[in-house]
């Protein structure tokens, strides 16, 4: 769209001249990495900030001394923690402006979370659908909801014969589902809530050097071409945690984006459709954004969790 931001944009950059005070913002994950500094921007624009926390204690030395954040518990992998702070939430009666599913794990060796869920998919993509719609009641006319996906959705689509790796796992593919998964929930999220004008995003933020990358070993990262066996990035795409954060916000705030959704994001721009034989990391798929396949996805994704704050009331035969 020419949107006049770009790759080396920063999240301060992008939120330059516009005013959130008074407006809530949950961001999970809002304490490491690019949600850390998405925290920082979002807070230092007036936004009140919500940043549930697996690990309370780093959240709260992480943010500490950042004003207008308040920091509860969440731990994505655990229905009922999600749950928990979802009730929390709706309990103090707030309504939210901004909701930006921004934590993950990536690459990890196989890990089994709830009732055996693959733990990729679980956490990076179960754990917000379900907070996502626990939290459909705190949402209003003009809310947003922004799904951090990945340029990684590439290394997979949804697998649909064997989503928990039941038959072997890959922890690349696995990323790649969940990163799919991520980038589908906006699109079939945005169809359902739009005319509520609730709107929802996807977006790739970049490569950026994270603790997200914890499970990767050096040589995988020196193999990759991201850094030099110092630990130095030397990738030259690479971002700074700062520009990082800058496509989330974007979409979270850009009056650029007005009257749009369901759409996925790169370089605070939208991104490109690019065949499955391209080789550039940029762009989005067609399996990520395919609005059937989204469908298919939030039925699985329902059926799952057994939460899906859009379904219609049953109704039994004999109460009819
Ligand atoms: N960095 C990149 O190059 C890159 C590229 C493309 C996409 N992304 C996406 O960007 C997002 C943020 O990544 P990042 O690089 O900022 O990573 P990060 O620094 O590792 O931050 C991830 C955050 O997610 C939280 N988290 C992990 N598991 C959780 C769980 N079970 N429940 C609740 N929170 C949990 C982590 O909390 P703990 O620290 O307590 O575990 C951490 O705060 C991820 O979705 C990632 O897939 C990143």
């Amino acid at each position: 769209m020419g949107s006049g931001f770009g790759a080396r944009s920063t999240a301060r950059e992008v939120l330059e001249g516009l005013e959130l005070r008074g407006k809530l913002a949950i961001v999970t994950g809002g304490y490491s990495g690019i949600g850390l500094e998405t925290t920082r921007a979002l807070a230092g624009a007036g936004a009140h900030v919500v940043v549930p926390a697996r690990r309370r204690p780093a959240a709260e030395e992480a943010l500490a001394g950042v004003d207008g954040v308040e920091i509860d518990e969440l731990d994505l992998a655990d229905l009922a923690s999600v749950r928990a702070f979802a009730e929390r939430f709706l309990a103090s009666g707030r309504s939210v402006e901004i909701m930006i599913n921004n934590a993950g794990i990536f690459a990890c060796p196989e890990m089994r979370v709830g009732p055996g869920w693959e733990a990729q998919f679980a956490i990076n993509h179960l754990g917000h659908y379900a907070l996502a719609n626990l939290l459909w009641p705190a949402t209003h006319d003009g809310t947003r909801v922004v799904s951090v996906s990945s340029a990684g959705h590439r290394r997979s689509a949804i697998r649909w014969d064997d989503v928990m790796f039941d038959r072997g796992y890959d922890k690349w593919q696995a990323y790649g589902q969940a990163k799919t998964a991520n980038a589908l929930f906006a699109v079939h999220f945005d169809a359902l809530a739009k005319d509520s004008g609730v709107r929802a995003f996807a977006i790739h933020p970049g490569g950026i050097r994270t603790p997200l990358q914890r499970h990767l070993t050096t040589e995988e990262m020196v193999a990759a071409g991201w850094i030099d066996e110092q630990g130095n990035v030397i990738a030259p795409g690479f971002k700074t945690p700062e520009q990082g954060a800058a496509t989330q916000v974007w979409a979270a705030t850009s009056p650029q984006l007005e009257g749009m959704g369901g759409v996925y994001c790169e370089d605070c721009d939208i991104a490109e459709m690019v065949p499955a034989d391209d080789t550039a990391v940029r762009g989005v798929r067609q399996y990520a954004i395919d609005p059937e396949l989204a469908s298919r996805l939030w039925t699985l994704s329902a059926e799952l969790t057994g939460i899906d704050a859009f379904a219609e009331p049953f109704v039994s035969p004999s109460s009819e």
